[in-house]
């Protein structure tokens, strides 16, 4: 969604997602794993300013990014290891762009948690790079860009819940869905995706071919669910493999599952490789005074919102 334009500058939100239901379904040659999991996008965003630079005569413009950064989004870097510096710099390559950028960053989700804001941003920085320096190029022109930058980056070009498949690259866009009301929690601790595939290796239960049946049948019905507007039998499909891997690395998770536990929520989990978890409480009411017990029991950074349906 577009903020303020001028010929010049473009700003947009960049919101998180949570994933809904994630199956690993095996290891795959290029070292990745094979998965199907359903994302929503939700009302929790970062913002991101690109400004386009003129280039000197025979050399690329600068690429300069500068980072406002809230609580759980300290320690941030402005040079390439930053997505959205990659992301600018690919498109330009791609594209054969000269200009450069003048990029703002504004982080509000937390990161190393599973709420996909690196990959978001990128996202993001592919579509305002695209309409700053008037390259104009497609959604699916983008998205071949966006697979090589991340697993996740890809679904948040579809601005949609979806099934992800393959490495998470793959998109079936779900189109409008039933709003939830989503309380999160990122604990004080954060988890590193790769450790987390890592810690999921070691477990005895991997995805074989029985797994892999079940979890188009889950992942068919959770959609059907959101699809309908009757998420109040979301429990019955919602699940996240990498849940008790990411337990096996911290206390966190059961921790938080125990919680979530005692407030009658729809269903609670564990989001990506986490280590944020959430509940799908029954209405917003639900919601907000969860949160507020939350807060007071000091688990961390805790979060009411919304599903962007
Ligand atoms: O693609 P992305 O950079 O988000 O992935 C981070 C890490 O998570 C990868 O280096 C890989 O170790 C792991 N990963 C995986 N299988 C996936 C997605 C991520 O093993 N489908």
């Amino acid at each position: 969604m577009n903020l303020r334009q001028n010929e010049q500058q473009r700003t947009r939100h960049a919101p998180a997602k949570l994933n809904l239901f994630l199956e690993v379904l095996g290891q795959r040659d290029d070292g990745y794993h094979e998965l199907e999991t359903l994302m929503v996008p939700i009302g929790l965003y970062d913002s991101l300013s690109v400004e386009p630079l003129a280039a000197d005569a025979g050399q690329l413009g600068n690429i300069e990014l500068t980072v406002r950064g809230s609580e759980g989004t300290t320690g941030i870097p402005t040079d390439s290891r930053n997505l959205v510096v990659r992301a600018l710099e690919l498109l330009r390559q791609r594209s054969g762009c000269g200009l450069g950028a003048r990029i703002e960053l504004v982080k509000r989700i937390p990161s190393a948690a599973g709420l996909g804001g690196g990959s978001s941003d990128a996202a993001t920085a592919l579509e305002l790079g695209n309409q700053v320096w008037g390259i104009d190029w497609s959604r699916e022109q983008l998205t071949e860009l966006a697979a090589e930058l991340g697993s996740d980056v890809s679904f948040f070009l579809a601005h949609a819940a979806a099934i992800c498949r393959g490495r998470g690259e793959r998109v079936e866009s779900l189109g409008a869905t039933a709003p939830l009301h989503l309380v999160i929690v990122k604990p004080p601790a954060s988890l590193g995706t790769a450790e987390v595939y890592r810690a999921l290796d070691q477990l005895p239960c991997e995805g074989n071919a029985a797994d892999a049946g079940r979890s188009l049948q889950s992942v068919a019905r959770l959609a059907a669910a959101l699809q309908r507007g009757t998420p109040t039998q979301i429990n019955r499909w919602m699940a996240n493999r990498l849940e008790a891997a990411a337990a096996t690395l911290s206390p966190w998770v059961v921790r938080l599952k125990s919680i979530f536990a005692e407030f009658d929520c729809l269903a609670h989990q564990l989001t990506g490789s986490g280590s944020a978890y959430f509940g799908v409480c029954r209405h917003a009411q639900h919601a907000r005074r969860l949160a507020t017990i939350l807060r007071m029991r000091q688990v961390g950074l805790v979060y009411a919102v919304r599903n962007c349906h």
